[in-house]
């Protein structure tokens, strides 16, 4: 088992040098790429940090540009981690054609998976290695490996949603980032961030699905009793777009007026409840799970009177409603 483990590393890893050097090294083939890079503000010294690289389309490469180098085992261990297709006919063609690849590094350094972003225009936008034993999405942070140490001296992290989002900060001088692989956050992840840091920040697009997916958070925070704030960014934006449009010193401010986890559960509700009898009583009702997934007494008073006073009731009133049975 763990010499399974073995080779579906060693295949990730190998994928992960030759992308990389067919991205440096490819004078035409990756011409567009490096080009891509270049327009988003990407160096190469961000580059080799991350070890990013260029998986070719088929016009520069053939059907088979990683299989092309494996041996028959490491072909079968590549299927198994999602870098090889079988092709239902006895052979194999390459997954990723014509996307910037994102290796997706354990704490330990080791290529888990990848994350690839398509040049350009096209469908998907992004494609991710398919789970396998090596490659398990909701336990892993994109840039954790490399940002662990900045994340440790700031005693925070930041959390934005995206690829880019990460590169384009550390390469702007934002160094204590990580990016979950667009799912929603999870425990896990949280988990592995307490390691390094004892509070985090999430930094997510502004849109709908940005601030969904920062509420959607708040209850992982608090069970795993890791402090959190949450910055908004003005509409339209994301952390990437952000720092380029207005550079680091703005991005610093909005991170500066970040809002604690209740006061921005709370305006969100307020927004779309508003504070008539009714929206206070709508709002009182969400706010039940968060109050309940409290990990302590004193933070759940703590809870209940920050909140009783923002919606002008009196603490015993709002536990009341709150112990009240529902339907
Ligand atoms: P976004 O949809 O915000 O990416 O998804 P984006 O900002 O438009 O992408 P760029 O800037 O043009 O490159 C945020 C993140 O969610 C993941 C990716 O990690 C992406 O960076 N994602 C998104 C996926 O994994 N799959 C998708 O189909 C879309
Ligand atoms: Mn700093
Ligand atoms: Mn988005
Ligand atoms: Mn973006
Ligand atoms: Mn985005």
């Amino acid at each position: 088992k763990s010499r399974k483990r073995k080779l579906l590393f060693e295949v990730n890893e190998k994928a992960a040098a030759r992308y990389f050097d067919f991205l440096k090294n490819n004078e035409k083939g990756a011409e567009a790429a490096r080009k891509y890079l270049q327009n988003r503000g990407i160096e190469d010294r961000i580059v080799e940090k991350f070890r990013i690289g260029y998986a070719p389309p088929v016009e520069a490469a053939g059907w088979n540009f990683l299989g092309s180098t494996f041996s028959q085992e490491q072909t079968r261990a590549a299927v198994e981690t999602g870098l090889l297709v079988d092709n239902k006919k006895g052979g194999t063609y390459d997954r990723f054609r014509d996307r910037i690849v994102f290796p997706i590094f354990n704490i330990a350094g080791q290529v888990c998976g990848f994350g690839g972003r398509i040049v350009g225009e096209g469908q998907p936008k992004y494609l991710n290695s398919p789970e396998s034993a090596v490659f398990n999405k909701s336990n892993l942070l994109l840039g954790l490996f490399q940002q662990k140490e900045s994340i440790r001296r700031h005693n925070r992290a930041i959390l934005v949603e995206g690829n880019f989002d990460l590169v384009s900060l550390v390469a702007k001088g934002c160094e204590n980032v990580v990016a979950p692989l667009g799912t929603a956050v999870t425990r896990e992840q949280l988990r592995l961030i307490k390691r390094f840091a004892e509070e985090a920040t999430l930094l997510f697009d502004g849109d709908e699905a940005g601030g969904k997916a920062a509420a959607r958070a708040v209850p992982l925070f608090l069970a795993e009793q890791l402090a959190g704030k949450v910055a908004l960014l003005p509409g339209g934006h994301d952390p990437d777009t952000y720092i380029r449009e207005f550079g680091l010193a703005e991005l610093s401010r909005i991170l500066g007026e970040a809002k604690d986890l209740p006061e921005f559960v709370l305006g969100r509700l307020v927004e779309q409840f508003g504070l008539g009898l009714d929206g206070k009583r709508r709002i009182v009702e969400e706010l039940v799970p968060l109050v309940e997934a409290a990990p302590s007494p004193l933070q759940r008073s703590v809870f209940l009177s920050h909140f009783a006073q923002e919606l002008g009731m009196a603490v015993e009133q709002l536990e009341q409603f709150m112990a009240a049975p529902r339907d």
